[in-house]
């Protein structure tokens, strides 16, 4: 059975006292207000999660992770930072593949195969991202597209390994705009994906992969996609950035 989880991308957002606010906050609630079965992931800018590592170690259900990791350990790469850096901090989770680093940064399908690659060898979970753009969603063939992303990027793995992807659905046209994806549009995706993942490593591992839902998840409509069959949470963008509405969303898968 998938793990239910709720993950915030901060994106580039907040200054450091903004985010030791939001983290407190957070922490605060889900403490006081979640219970069950849920891991709460927070992907703040990568210069804060030494500081905000240490805010969350009360809160067993929180952990923080980064929003992208380059693809070789360690070089001259001005800028970037690696998996095994990432590690050595203690972190777990990494954001791989998510639209804005696919369109302001060129990533390519290949080139997140390797980042899925080095996260893996450094014992870190990766949360692959995938999703189409308006063009692909209203004049081909959209569930294909995607279905692909997951081919190129996750299909060398060995089944051992593919246990440890958590896959983010995010429709680009989704992102920001306000436009989520009805339920039923966000269902059929993510039975598409399970299904795609079941006819290369069997029904039984298929079914144990999260598959969080991405783009304008709110308050108001979390509930909603949550209850679909194979929507097994969400990653939060915008939302995220309030305590309030994240900690509802949180309530909500
Ligand atoms: O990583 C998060 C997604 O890009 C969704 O962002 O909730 O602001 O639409 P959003």
């Amino acid at each position: 059975m998938a793990k239910k989880i709720v993950a915030g991308n901060w994106k580039m957002n907040k200054t450091l006292d903004e985010a030791l606010i939001l983290v407190s906050e957070v922490v605060n609630m889900v403490k006081d207000e979640v219970t069950g079965d849920v891991q709460v992931l927070l992907f703040p800018p990568a210069l804060y999660v030494s500081t905000l590592k240490s805010y969350v170690k009360d809160a067993p259900m929180v952990s923080i992770g980064v929003q992208n990791i380059h693809q070789k350990a360690s070089g001259a790469f001005t800028g970037e930072i690696s998996a095994p850096m990432v590690k050595s901090l203690g972190l777990s989770h990494v954001l791989i593949g998510h639209s804005e680093r696919r369109e302001y940064f060129g990533e390519t399908n290949e080139q997140l195969a390797e980042k899925v690659d080095i996260a893996l060898a450094n014992g870190l979970t990766p949360i692959f991202c995938c999703g189409e753009s308006r063009d692909l969603r209203e004049n081909h063939d959209y569930i294909g597209f995607v279905k692909n992303q997951l081919t190129e990027s996750l299909f060398h793995l060995t089944a051992e390994d593919l246990r440890k992807i958590v896959i983010a659905y995010e429709p680009i046209w989704a992102i920001g705009t306000g436009l989520t994806a009805s339920a039923e549009q966000a269902q059929e995706m993510h039975a598409a994906l399970r299904g795609h993942l079941a006819d290369k490593y069997g029904k039984e591992l298929a079914a144990d992969i999260s598959i969080l839902y991405g783009g304008s998840v709110g308050a108001g409509n979390a509930a909603e996609l949550f209850a679909q069959p194979d929507v097994d949470g969400g990653l939060v963008g915008g939302a995220s950035l309030k305590s309030r509405d994240f900690t509802e969303i949180i309530k909500a898968r």
